[in-house]
């Protein structure tokens, strides 16, 4: 194989390598996604062809710089067009004597330029590939089908739209939200109750429905709200996962019986690692009748409330947003789970539960802002 078919092949392989090389980078940056696959290795692939592709075209590159790549080296390179760069070859003028390019090797017999022909091929083959992998916009319900499918296949993009993360969709609200002049606690540092394994606390774990009588310390509160959604890492970052950390999630807990706390529904402050008392009282009797009835509800010394702010994930990822809210109250619910169990407690996730009522006791709309999960928790 000669420079010029060298050059050719590099050429028409790097084409496709930065393509995808450029598509993956996009659609990575916007995602979040921290491994592509193939990316790495089509980049290693690129960077070998593109040395390829300048070694093939050096005496080309070396005229150019020189400013022997002028009219008469490009003379000389056309007159051996064989062994010349073929891309230069058709730009420039024949030279005296020699057949233009686009006849002498450029064309189809019927004098079609095969550049047209290529470019042609291309368009109609973008057209098929967007066709195939954009998702119909008809996203109506099918006959039969619940809104959970309905929602389930709304979401599933095609791999083209995944390239609408690159659009925010709407403003990015605030990553927390605050209670100015509400009444504050600040919790105890978070102290790790003695040493119980993963495997155990796995292991151990059950739903608690039936609870001793006596009260959570705040320094036990402590823990469980920092095992929850408290701050473990720099910049803020959380005790349970995020997507694009833009934490969605808000931990309310509505307390009966924790000592030297007064009963209400207070808000969690991860940044402060404090409580903001949204009202006072004793709602142990609305969680029962906002629960269907669940008794536990109000036999718990605490009751964690999680509810999500939708914007903050769907400013940026639209329709997965709210596979996202529901994804990462489970990491937050399993925290729970297992800090309750290293201390000697237990919970219970609540699923069930009229919307409004539970909203009302938070003071949040349930739309913009709706109660997902509760949790009782309490001693063993
Ligand atoms: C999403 C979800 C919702 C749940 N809702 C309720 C509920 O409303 N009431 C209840 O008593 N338990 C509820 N549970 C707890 C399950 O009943 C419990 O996890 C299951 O019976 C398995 O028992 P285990 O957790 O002890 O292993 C829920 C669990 C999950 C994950």
């Amino acid at each position: 194989m000669g420079r010029r078919e060298i050059g050719l092949v590099s050429s028409t392989l790097l084409l496709p390598a930065a393509l995808f090389l450029a598509v993956t980078g996009l659609v990575s940056d916007a995602l979040d996604l921290n491994e592509f696959v193939l990316h790495k290795y089509v980049g290693y692939t690129a960077a070998v062809l593109a040395l390829v592709h300048v070694g093939a075209h050096w005496p080309s590159l070396v005229g150019f710089w020189t400013g022997r790549g002028g009219r008469r080296s490009r003379a000389a390179t056309a007159t051996t067009a064989a062994a010349g760069d073929r891309d230069s070859a058709a730009d420039m003028a024949p030279a005296p004597g020699t057949e233009p390019a686009s006849e002498a090797e450029g064309s189809s017999p019927r004098g079609i330029p095969r550049r047209a022909v290529l470019a042609a091929a291309g368009v109609g083959a973008t057209g098929f590939a967007a066709g195939w992998l954009v998702r119909p916009a008809d996203v109506g319900r099918l006959p039969g089908e619940d809104v959970g499918a309905l929602y389930h296949r709304a979401s599933t993009p095609g791999i083209a739209d995944a390239l609408g993360a690159l659009v925010s969709w709407g403003s990015q609200p605030a990553r927390t939200k605050e209670y100015p002049g509400a009444a504050r606690f600040e919790l105890p540092p978070v102290t790790v109750p003695p040493e119980l394994s993963v495997a155990s606390a796995i292991e151990r774990r059950r739903s608690l429905r039936d609870y001793a009588g006596r009260p959570l310390t705040t320094g036990e509160l402590s823990w469980l709200l920092g095992a929850a959604s408290g701050i473990t890492g720099p910049g803020g970052l959380r005790a349970a996962p995020s997507a694009g950390a833009q934490y969605p999630i808000e931990t309310y807990v509505a307390v009966t019986k924790v000592d030297g706390l007064e009963p209400g529904i207070y808000h969690y402050a991860p940044a402060d690692h404090a409580l903001e008392r949204v009202r006072g009282g004793t709602f142990g009797g609305d969680l029962v009748i906002a629960g269907l009835g669940q008794e536990f509800l109000g036999q718990a010394p605490v009751v964690v409330v999680l509810s999500a702010i939708f914007q903050r994930l769907r400013w940026r990822y639209r329709e997965r947003a709210y596979r996202y809210a529901l994804i990462e109250v489970g990491h937050i619910g399993q925290n729970v789970y297992l800090a309750a169990e290293a201390a000697g407690f237990g919970a219970c996730a609540v699923g069930a539960f009229l919307d409004d009522a539970v909203n009302g006791l938070l003071e949040i709309d349930g739309v913009e802002e709706a109660a997902l999960m509760l949790l009782p928790v309490g001693p063993r």
